[in-house]
């Protein structure tokens, strides 16, 4: 038995907000930002057309891992609501979490906004004591031996950041849940961020090298699950695969990673868009199970 499973991220709905009242938070940045640069280089329709592509591979579950939105506005979150009952209705199960984009100014994360337009469409309590509303992290038995983890570190930023935060009490959470989960595990964590500094400091994850400890000395943790970056990749960093799907609305770029999970191990493969369809690359990685 085997679950295909397919990590899209960065979908970033983007609607042109036209009240005076941006200019008193973060968000006026983004619609500066989208209108500049963005709408030339994404097409969030991309997200809706990789569906039945999906379908026709396979794929069962969806992972997307956070940047719903460019601003966090009402009308972007409405957006990322309709796509998620799409997705629904098309009957693929869903593990999700926000990006930066998604809690980008302070009253939409004092609100939790991403969780109250998602709150009835997706399980953010998994099959453990821990659920992402509260805790930050929640997991899910996908097949056996392997778990899914999802880990939320995105919260409001300063106007010239988007770093995620690795909190001490998301820290606490994690461990915890670490010590709740089999020992006879394979376990993919995703976050919206990598966990290393990239080429853009001002948009890593802050404690991101205390969650790198965690990862490297747990052995049941062999994949690592991402976007932000909008730059996809697979690969070996220490003992753990590292996987950036890349931004599924890049007009030119579009791009996502299958997952085949079974017992003995993962298989991961990148697609690519070309000639307005998705197709396999060589970047390919094996991971062999070992429980
Ligand atoms: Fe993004
Ligand atoms: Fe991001």
């Amino acid at each position: 038995m085997a679950l295909k499973v397919a990590h899209i991220s960065d979908i970033h709905f983007f609607h042109l907000n036209k009240s005076p009242l941006q200019f008193f938070s973060k968000r006026f940045l983004a619609n500066f930002n989208s209108l500049l640069t963005r709408r030339g280089i994404l097409d969030s329709n991309l997200a809706y057309e990789v569906l039945p592509f999906l379908k026709k591979e396979g794929v069962t579950h969806l992972i997307i891992s956070g940047d719903y939105t460019s601003s966090s506005s009402a009308k972007e979150f409405e957006m990322m609501q309709q796509y998620v009952k799409t997705i629904k209705s098309e009957g693929f199960e869903l593990f999700t979490l926000p990006g930066n984009h998604d809690a980008y100014t302070k009253s939409s994360y004092r609100n939790q906004s991403f969780f109250s337009y998602l709150g009835d469409l997706v399980d953010f309590s998994g099959d453990t004591a821990f659920n992402l509303v509260d805790h930050q992290v929640a997991a899910y038995n996908l097949i056996d031996p392997w778990w899914l983890i999802l880990l939320n570190c995105s919260c409001p930023t300063p106007l010239h950041k988007s770093t995620g935060v690795f909190s001490p009490e998301i820290e606490k959470s994690l461990i915890s849940l670490l010590n709740s989960l089999p020992k006879e595990s394979e376990i993919t964590l995703v976050c919206h961020y990598p966990f290393e500094r990239f080429k853009y400091p001002k948009a890593h994850l802050e404690r991101g090298s205390f969650l790198e400890k965690i990862l490297q000395s747990d052995k049941r943790i062999r994949l690592y699950l991402h976007g932000h970056r909008h730059l996809p990749r697979i690969e070996q960093i220490g003992s753990i695969t590292v996987a950036d799907s890349g931004s599924i609305s890049l007009k030119k770029a579009s791009s996502f990673n299958l997952l085949n999970f079974s017992q003995e191990g993962c298989e991961i493969t990148h697609y690519q868009y070309e000639n307005k369809t998705w197709r396999p690359t060589d970047v390919r990685e094996t991971i062999t199970a070992l429980v």
